[in-house]
């Protein structure tokens, strides 16, 4: 894909450990258009912070990721830190799955908002502040004026989130990646969230990675979705054909496991029997293999590749075979 945004091939992510190295993320390649939402679903421990991580360059001091992610043409893994700092914040944001991870509770909620504007964008700070007031007032937090001027422990752990948000919809990124960032929140306030990040994607033509567990967020937000389980893509497909027509078993059930799409918005995927593989050293064949109703021979031994089964669909399954 020519037009992409974001172009990810063959990332990996090792974690080094005193028993030795292992793969949290395994040689995964995805494109992110200008204004498309990609949704990262998987069960917990598949890895999809770890990708996210390694995109801004967060990853914990064990860890090492390689590979390419081009965005905007750039390499982040090739990038050095001095470089990276010029990307994040600016034309790349993250909201993280932890809230209190990247607010600093001596700084008053506004300044803090109001400071990414002012070192990056170069507003004043009068400018910058009443700014920061209009974005938490985007994000639904009641009396926002006043709210602005306290700390962060004042905050519930909702607000907070949303605070967070509006931290990373501030500077108007290219791309925003989101992690888990409404599972803390009651359905009402996800809903405007969702809603909100649906109409920034459209409007600003910003593109959104959004990692969840939750399939009903996926169903109203997302353009396309990978399904990611023990740090590799199972099935790739635009988010209605995900939905309507899931090919890898499994993919089928995730989706088993959530009755009607428009179940609560809460609806957590946990339910396929087994327990997901830990990132431990990656067995020869299908990681998803050892749970698996379907599996054959070959699914233990070799590594199904990622093949193209129809338009921008999908998947890694010795079952199903490449389409005509
Ligand atoms: N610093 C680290 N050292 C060793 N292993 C790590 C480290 N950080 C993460 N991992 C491992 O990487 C794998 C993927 O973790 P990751 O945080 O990406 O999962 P996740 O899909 O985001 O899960 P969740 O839904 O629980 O947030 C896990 O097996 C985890 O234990
Ligand atoms: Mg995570």
């Amino acid at each position: 894909m020519t037009d992409s945004l974001l172009s990810v091939r063959d990332l990996s992510v090792t974690f080094r450990l005193p028993e030795g190295e292992v793969t949290a993320v395994d040689r995964l390649g995805f494109d992110v258009a200008p204004g498309e939402v990609l949704g990262i679903v998987g069960e917990s421990g598949s890895g999809k912070s770890q990708i996210l991580f390694s995109l801004m360059g967060l990853l914990a001091p064990n860890g090492r990721a390689s590979g390419q992610a081009l965005f905007a043409g750039q390499d982040l893994l090739a990038m050095t830190d001095t470089e990276l700092d010029r990307v994040r914040g600016v034309s790349m944001a993250m909201i993280f799955q932890d809230p209190m991870t990247s607010l600093n509770p001596y700084k008053r909620v506004g300044d803090q908002l109001a400071e990414g504007l002012v070192v990056h964008k170069g507003l004043s700070w009068r400018a910058a502040r009443a700014e920061a007031v209009r974005m938490l007032d985007r994000v639904r937090i009641p009396d926002a004026a006043s709210r602005a001027r306290r700390y962060p422990h004042e905050f519930s752990g909702g607000m907070r989130q949303r605070v967070m948000i509006a931290m990373a919809l501030l500077v108007n990124p290219r791309l925003l990646l989101a992690d888990e960032p409404t599972t803390a929140l009651d359905v009402t306030i996800q809903s405007q969230i969702i809603d909100i990040l649906a109409e920034l994607a459209r409007d600003m033509g910003t593109s959104i990675v959004f990692v969840t567990h939750d399939l009903g967020v996926v169903a109203r937000l997302c353009d396309r979705v990978i399904v990611l389980y023990g740090g590799r893509i199972m099935e790739e497909a635009p988010a209605d054909i995900l939905f309507n027509a899931p090919r890898h078993p499994y993919a089928k059930g995730l989706l088993d496991t959530t009755p009607r799409i428009a179940a609560p918005l809460t609806r957590r995927l946990d339910i396929i029997p087994g327990t997901p593989r830990s990132g431990g050293a990656m067995l020869p064949g299908c990681p998803f293999a050892p749970r698996c109703a379907s599996r054959i021979a070959a699914c233990e031994a070799v590594q199904p590749p990622l093949i193209g089964i129809g338009p921008a669909h999908r998947t890694a399954c010795h079952l199903i075979g490449e389409a005509p």
